[in-house]
């Protein structure tokens, strides 16, 4: 353990969890964004957690990654931390779910902290401030800046990809004001050329417009209608894990006929019976798990995708990685690229360059 794992387990993270997670999480948003402004900050966390070995940069759909570690969706929703995620190891970041209108999302608490389970329960809600503030965001920020800065190899960046969701709101809630929504979000963004990818989230589990275009028959009608937008960036699917094999199949199927480039294998696991210790849980369902109880499901659809499919998707791994060799798994399950989020919440910072280090000795065995 390195000296500022110990300082993270030791002191901050004792501190941390003693706040609700709710305002741990804005408190992270503020600082990470405070810090990012500075060059000297931002050299000195680069010091800390970043990763200085050889080139283990990636390139994925045309795309080249510093690192094949992205920060999942959900934690930095408006963009908040472009600049500082790259001196913490990160190739990229998940910005989003954005929804065509800004969302208030669910009643607080957002985040329930289950310590022993090594999960978060989210309620969140798809909470973010729109697409048109995000846009704007990126414009003023000048992303380009920071990616000259950063990267040690020429061809790779710090790349944003940008996960697009449905408004949570009952205004989105049929399913053609649902696919008018995502439409909306994903010529706004074609037409700024903001973002290097894009992932549709179909697979929220906390909104109260439900996940209804994980219903194969809906997402048919979803798919024609965003990939007829003229486009050059990769389309990924932000995918469910809470299905069996055949039904997880139709959405391949809709998915492979529809171009769509890639997979993120995937999102929240909603069954709470499968915690170590469900008694923690809340009583009532109050939005999905994320961390340790996603890692086998999540696993097993990867590899299963990957040996129905060969090479046809990329596949972004993403699910309960708390540690390097639960990330060297999902590379050996099929994973192209892999998403951290709760890891870094419950192991700290340092995750992500560890994570680095062992992708870079596996690479070179
Ligand atoms: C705080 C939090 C917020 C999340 N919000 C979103 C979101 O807005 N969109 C999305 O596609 N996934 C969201 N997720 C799911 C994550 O992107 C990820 O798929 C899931 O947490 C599994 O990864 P992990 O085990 O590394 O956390 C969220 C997860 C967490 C913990």
């Amino acid at each position: 353990m390195s000296a500022m794992d110990t300082l993270y387990h030791r002191i901050l993270k004792p501190v941390l969890f003693k706040i609700h997670p709710d305002t741990v999480h804005e408190i992270f948003i503020t600082i990470g964004a405070f810090v990012g402004r500075f060059w000297i900050l931002r050299r000195l966390f680069n010091f800390l957690y970043g990763y200085h070995g050889a080139d283990i940069s990636k390139t994925v759909d045309g795309i080249t990654y510093h690192t094949p570690v992205l920060l999942s969706a959900g934690f930095d929703p408006d963009g908040h931390l472009t600049q500082i995620l790259p001196s913490l190891s990160f190739g990229g970041e998940e910005i989003g779910s954005i929804t065509a209108h800004p969302c208030e999302g669910n009643a607080k608490p957002h985040f329930t902290r289950l310590i022993r389970n090594k999960s978060i329960v989210v309620y969140k809600g798809l909470r973010n401030k729109g697409v048109d503030a995000l846009i704007k965001k990126l414009r003023e920020r000048g992303v380009t800046l920071l990616r000259k800065e950063t990267p040690r190899s020429p061809r790779s960046k710090f790349v944003l990809g940008i996960s697009i969701a449905r408004t949570n709101e009952k205004a989105a809630s049929t399913v053609e004001a649902g696919i008018n929504d995502y439409v909306e979000s994903f010529k706004k963004l074609n037409e700024a050329g903001i973002g290097d990818y894009y992932a549709i989230n179909i697979s929220c589990p906390n909104a109260h417009t439900g996940e209804t275009f994980t219903d194969p028959k809906l997402l048919a009608q979803l798919l024609p209608r965003l990939m007829k937008i003229p486009h050059t960036k990769p389309v990924y699917l932000k995918m469910p894990i809470n299905m069996q094999w055949d039904q997880f199949s139709e959405l391949l199927v809709l998915a492979d006929k529809n171009d769509i480039q890639g997979l993120i294998i995937g999102n929240v696991n909603k069954k709470y019976e499968h915690l170590k210790h469900p008694e923690d849980a809340p009583k009532e369902f109050r939005g999905g798990l994320s961390g340790a109880p996603c890692k086998e499901l999540s696993n097993e659809l990867i590899r299963k995708t990957r040996t129905e499919y060969g090479a046809r998707f990329t596949i972004i791994g993403s699910g309960g990685i708390m540690t390097p060799e639960d990330a060297m798994e999902k590379f050996a399950a099929g994973a192209d690229l892999i998403q951290v989020l709760s890891g870094m919440i419950f192991e700290g910072p340092g995750l992500i360059k560890a994570i680095c280090e062992k992708y870079h000795d596996s690479i070179s065995l």
